[in-house]
C-alpha cells in the first residue's frame, strides 16, 4: 500500500510503500535532507518537522534532538517510518551550499576542442553526383578539419542540407563531425565545466566563442544521502547490489537539474551546448562514468582510469547495466522514467562529448589537476615556490614549481565540513563562518540570521581566536573557568562551561546554544594535524623552509572561506607572512573552464602527472611521528618574535 507525504514548504507530494522513511521519500523525491551518516541514525543532522502523521519516537531522536524539539514534532528523518498521510517541514535545504563558484584562474587564448564552421556548398548536379556527406567532410577538409562523422550525422545530413540551400554550420567536437545546423549558427557554441565534489558540485557555462561564463551555480551532491565522504559512498557500491547504478543515477540527476538551472538563468538553448568537461576526485568520476570504485578502497588503492577520457555525454550507463534497484525501481514507477531514473547520461546536445581530466592518483584526482592548470604551478617560467592545498575530508596537497613539484593526499576527516562536531554543520544559512574574541564574542552568520550552528570557517575562526585568548593551550586543551579567571574580561570566563561533562565555550546567546566542545577541538586538531603532517612531509622531501614559499594557495570552498590568519594561527598551513596566503577559490572549475576554452591547455593538463610526482604518506615509516608532531597548535609567539594576527 502507498501512502503520501508532502514536504512543505516546497508542496512536494510523493506516494510511498508504508513503512518508507521519511528520509528516502525525500531522497526520492528528489530533495536533500542534510546528513552525514547516509541514513544510520548516527549523525542526528536530519532532523525534520512532522506536522502530520509520525509520532512515535526513536531512541535515536531522543539521543539527538531535546524534550522541547520532541514535543514540537522534530524527529530524526530516518528513523521515522510512514505508516498513513504524512506532511513533513523541511528546514531550510542547502542544496545552494555556500561555495566557491570562481576562483583564480591564467588567462589562456581561446581555442576551444569545439569548433563550428559554415559552409555554403555547391548543390549536387547530374556532373556533380557526389555524396551529401562526402561533400560535407571534403569541404571541411579544405577548412582544415580533418573528422570522422558521428552517426547521427549521417540521419540528419539529407533533411538539413536540403532545408538549407546547403547552407549549414558542422559543430566539430576533437576530431569528429558531431552535428550539422542550418544556416550560419557560428555564434551559438558554449560547454559546460563541472567541478563535481563529494559535496558540491559546481557547473558554469561558458561561451567558447568569448570566454565569457554565461551562468555559475552549485548545488549539493545528490549522493549525500549515502554518506559525507567517498569511502561511504564506495561502500554503499561494495554493499547494495546496485549501489553504484543508483549513486551513478544521483550524480547525473544533479548535473541535469543543475544544467537545466544554468540554461534557465544563461537563456542559452541546451542544443548548444557541446561539450562538458568535468572534474573531480577520482571516486566521483569513476561513478560518474560507471566504473566500480571499489578498488580505489582497498590497498593498494588502484583507480581504473588514470587518464583524460572523452566519450558521448548521453551515454553514461554504468558497468553491470544492473536492473533497476528497489529505488530505482519506485522511481520509475511513479512516472519519472526510466531514463531519468538510471541516469544514464547528461543532457546537453544530444552527441555532446563529456571530457575528463587525468588523476595524480587514487586520492589526488583531476580536481587538483585542474587546480595545477588553472594556478600554472608546474607552468609557470618565474619558478616561484608555491604550496597548493585543497582542504576537505581529504586534504590534496602539491608543493613545487617548474623545477619540480610533489603531491600528496593527507586524511583529514569530515571536520572542516562541519561533521562529527557537536553544532556543526554545512556553510549555509544560520551557520557562524566567522568568529572575531575580544572582551566577548562576535559572530559572522551566513544570511544575516540567527546561528543554528558552526561550519568549518567558524570553527577554524573560533579555535584560532580562543588560541590567541590563552583558553586553548598548545595541546589543544580548554581552559576551565578558574584558570582563566583575572587573566580574560569576565563575559569569557562565563563562557566557559561544561556540556554532559565535557569542557566546552559558549559561542552563541545562551538561547540558541551553540558550543564548541572540548572534543571538537580535538577533531579539528587530528584534521589540521593530517594536513599539516602531509605538508611537513613534502618540504622535507622538497628540502625547503616555510621561508622559501612565495605563496601558499588554499583552494576549494573551505579554502576560500577560511581566514588566512586563522589557518596559520592553528597551523593548518606553515608560518608565513599572511598576505602569502591567498584563497584561490574554485581553482578546479577555473582549471575545467580552462580546458574547455583551450584545447592546448587541455593537452597539457593530459601531461602534468608526468610533471608532477606522488608521495604516499601512508608509505613512510616516520608519518605517525611526523603526524603527532604536527597536532599542537603553534605558539602565538614565534620564535621570530613576529606576534600571531
Ligand atoms: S541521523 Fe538521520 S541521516 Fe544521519
Amino acid at each position: 500500500m502507498k501512502v503520501p507525504i508532502t514536504f512543505l514548504p516546497q508542496n512536494i507530494i510523493t506516494h510511498v510503500p508504508e513503512g518508507t522513511t521519511v528520509f528516502n521519500a525525500a531522497n526520492w523525491a528528489g530533495l536533500a535532507i542534510d546528513s552525514t551518516c547516509g541514513g544510520r541514525g548516527t549523525c542526528g543532522k536530519c532532523k525534520v518537522r512532522l506536522l502530520q502523521g509520525v509520532n512515535s519516537i526513536a531512541e535515536a531522536d531522543r539521543k539527538h534532538l531535546s524534550a522541547a524539539e520532541l514535543a514540537d514534532g522534530w524527529r530524526l528523518s530516518c528513523r521515522a517510518p510512514i505508516h498513513q498521510a504524512c506532511i513533513a517541514q523541511v528546514p531550510r535545504l542547502m542544496t545552494a551550499p555556500k561555495a566557491a563558484l570562481l576562483g583564480y584562474g591564467r588567462h589562456v587564448a581561446i581555442d576551444p576542442n569545439v569548433a563550428k564552421v559554415y559552409l555554403e556548398l555547391a548543390e549536387p548536379t547530374f556532373e556533380d553526383q557526389q555524396p551529401d556527406l562526402q561533400r560535407v567532410i571534403t569541404a571541411l577538409d579544405k577548412e582544415g578539419y580533418s573528422v570522422r562523422p558521428d552517426p547521427a550525422v549521417w540521419r540528419a545530413l539529407p533533411r538539413t542540407l536540403r532545408a538549407n540551400d546547403f547552407k549549414i554550420t558542422a559543430v566539430v567536437c576533437g576530431d569528429e563531425l558531431i552535428a550539422v545546423e542550418g544556416g550560419d549558427t557560428t555564434d551559438r557554441m558554449f560547454g559546460l565545466a563541472l567541478d563535481i565534489g563529494t559535496t558540491t558540485i559546481v557547473g558554469a557555462v561558458v561561451d567558447l566563442n568569448t570566454g565569457a561564463v554565461a551562468a555559475v551555480q552549485s548545488t549539493l551532491n545528490r549522493q549525500a544521502a549515502y554518506g559525507a565522504d567517498v569511502i561511504s559512498r564506495i561502500s554503499y557500491t561494495m554493499t547494495e547490489p546496485d549501489g553504484l547504478a543508483t549513486l551513478q543515477a544521483r550524480i547525473v540527476e544533479t548535473i541535469n537539474t543543475l544544467f537545466d538551472q544554468l540554461l534557465a538563468a544563461s537563456g542559452i538553448a541546451r542544443e548548444n551546448v557541446y561539450e562538458a568537461v568535468a572534474v573531480g576526485n577520482a571516486t566521483m568520476l569513476h561513478i560518474l562514468l560507471g566504473i566500480d570504485p571499489e578498488p580505489i578502497s582497498v590497498a593498494p588503492f588502484i583507480p581504473t582510469i588514470e587518464e583524460a577520457v572523452t566519450l558521448p555525454a548521453s551515454d553514461l550507463t554504468p558497468y553491470p547495466p544492473a536492473p533497476l534497484s528497489p529505488l530505482l525501481s519506485f522511481r520509475q514507477e511513479v512516472g519519472e522514467g526510466a531514463r531519468e531514473a538510471r541516469g544514464r547520461g547528461v543532457r546537453l546536445h544530444p552527441q555532446a562529448r563529456l571530457s575528463t581530466l587525468p588523476h595524480l592518483g587514487a586520492y589526488v584526482g583531476a580536481d587538483i589537476v585542474a587546480g595545477v592548470l588553472a594556478t600554472g604551478i608546474v607552468r609557470d617560467k618565474d619558478d616561484a615556490l608555491r604550496l597548493y592545498i585543497d582542504v576537505g575530508t581529504n586534504g590534496e596537497i602539491v608543493l613545487g614549481s617548474l623545477r619540480r613539484t610533489l603531491a600528496t593526499a593527507a586524511p583529514a576527516g569530515p571536520a572542516f565540513e562541519g561533521a562529527q562536531i557537536k553544532c556543526g554543520m554545512r556553510a549555509s544559512d544560520g551557520a557562524i563562518e566567522g568568529v572575531r574574541i575580544d572582551d566577548d564574542v562576535h559572530l559572522q552568520v551566513i544570511g544575516a540570521t540567527r546561528p543554528i550552528g558552526i561550519c568549518g570557517s567558524g570553527l577554524v575562526d573560533a579555535v584560532a581566536q580562543l588560541i590567541e585568548r590563552g583558553l586553548v593551550n598548545a595541546s589543544g586543551l580548554l581552559a576551565r573557568p578558574e584558570d582563566a579567571r583575572g587573566r580574560v574580561p569576565d563575559p569569557l570566563v562565563e563562557r566557559l562551561v561544561e556540556v554532559n561533562g565535557v569542557r566546552a565555550f559558549l559561542l552563541s546567546a545562551p538561547e540558541d546554544g551553540i558550543v564548541l566542545t572540548q572534543p571538537d577541538i580535538r577533531a579539528l586538531q587530528f584534521a589540521k594535524g593530517a594536513i599539516a603532517a602531509g605538508v611537513a612531509v613534502l618540504m622535507t622531501h622538497l628540502g625547503v623552509k616555510a621561508d622559501d614559499l612565495s605563496k601558499v594557495l588554499l583552494a576549494g570552498s573551505f579554502g576560500s572561506y577560511i581566514n588566512p590568519a586563522s589557518a596559520r594561527a592553528i597551523g593548518l598551513v606553515p608560518w608565513v607572512p599572511v598576505e602569502r596566503i591567498v584563497a584561490v577559490g574554485n581553482a578546479a572549475g577555473e582549471g575545467a573552464k580552462i580546458a574547455l576554452l583551450s584545447f592546448r591547455e587541455r593537452e597539457a593538463a593530459k601531461r602534468i602527472p608526468e610533471f608532477v610526482e606522488y608521495i604516499e604518506l601512508s608509505a613512510r615509516p616516520d608519518f605517525n611521528d611526523i603526524f603527532t608532531e604536527a597536532l599542537a597548535f603553534p605558539s602565538v609567539v614565534r620564535p621570530t618574535g613576529e606576534a600571531s594576527q
